[in-house]
């Protein structure tokens, strides 16, 4: 399979721009694919103004912290009060990973709860190691194939366990997306974009996939990227 280019787009507003791709897709309806961490915080705020009425939407997540649904780590947590809670058709599916659980059994769920799922836009952050969802550099979740979920201890703060979608699954879906921002990521973004693809940056493992990968950078997190 020919490697796709990633699509690099670099502005002053990232979030405003992955929020008319959220918004888009929810108007369409299909599967949409959250994630944590605190980057996309205003693009959910503003997807949620765009497009108040995300009916014929099922929210997925890409990973979550094994935490329960009101603490403040959960990822689960975080889009609910910047994004479900902010609409005024609530999706017709919720999702959501259920970090009470003991991680196995969050893990088991999710895997089974995907069969048979197309997912339409995954979106995802980066960590400052090149990590996306919860897949780690040199951790044993990045290299299960033959489940659509999995869950590990946490290769970053917060240290606790995490349940993740596995990098098939992430592949898999019909388009990718990711947001990031600050110049604390500039070299993740660098190795993860313009770097060779391996594992020792567990995002760049995304450029494999048959599909569209589109990068929203602000300039701080895009200053180490040769274009
Ligand atoms: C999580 C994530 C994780 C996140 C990145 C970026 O649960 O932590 O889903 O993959 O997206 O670590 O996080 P920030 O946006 O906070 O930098």
């Amino acid at each position: 399979m020919p490697e796709l280019p990633p699509e690099i787009h670099i502005s002053d507003d990232p979030a405003r721009e992955v929020a008319d791709l959220l918004a888009d897709q929810a108007a369409r309806g299909g599967s949409i694919v959250l994630t944590g961490g605190s980057s996309p915080v205003r693009a959910y705020r503003l997807a949620a103004a765009l497009q108040p009425d995300w009916g014929e939407v099922s929210v997925w997540w890409g990973d979550d912290r094994c935490v329960p649904p009101d603490d403040e780590r959960s990822n689960y947590r975080l889009a609910r009060e910047n994004l479900l809670d902010l609409l005024e058709t609530p999706p017709r599916e919720v999702h959501r990973i259920r970090g009470e659980l003991p991680p196995e059994r969050a893990a088991d769920e999710l895997d089974e709860e995907l069969v048979g799922v197309e997912l339409d836009l995954m979106l995802l952050g980066l960590g400052p190691d090149a990590h996306m969802a919860s897949l780690f550099p040199g951790s044993p979740q990045l290299e299960v194939e033959d489940r659509r979920a999995t869950w590990g201890p946490a290769g970053l703060e917060p240290f606790v366990d995490r349940v993740t979608m596995t990098l098939p699954t992430i592949c898999a879906s019909k388009q990718i997306v990711f947001i990031v921002t600050g110049a604390d990521k500039a070299d993740a973004v660098a190795a993860t974009f313009g770097g060779e693809i391996g594992k020792a940056a567990p995002a760049s493992l995304v450029r494999l996939a048959p599909v569209p990968v589109e990068v929203f950078l602000d300039a701080p997190a895009g200053s180490k990227l040769a274009i």
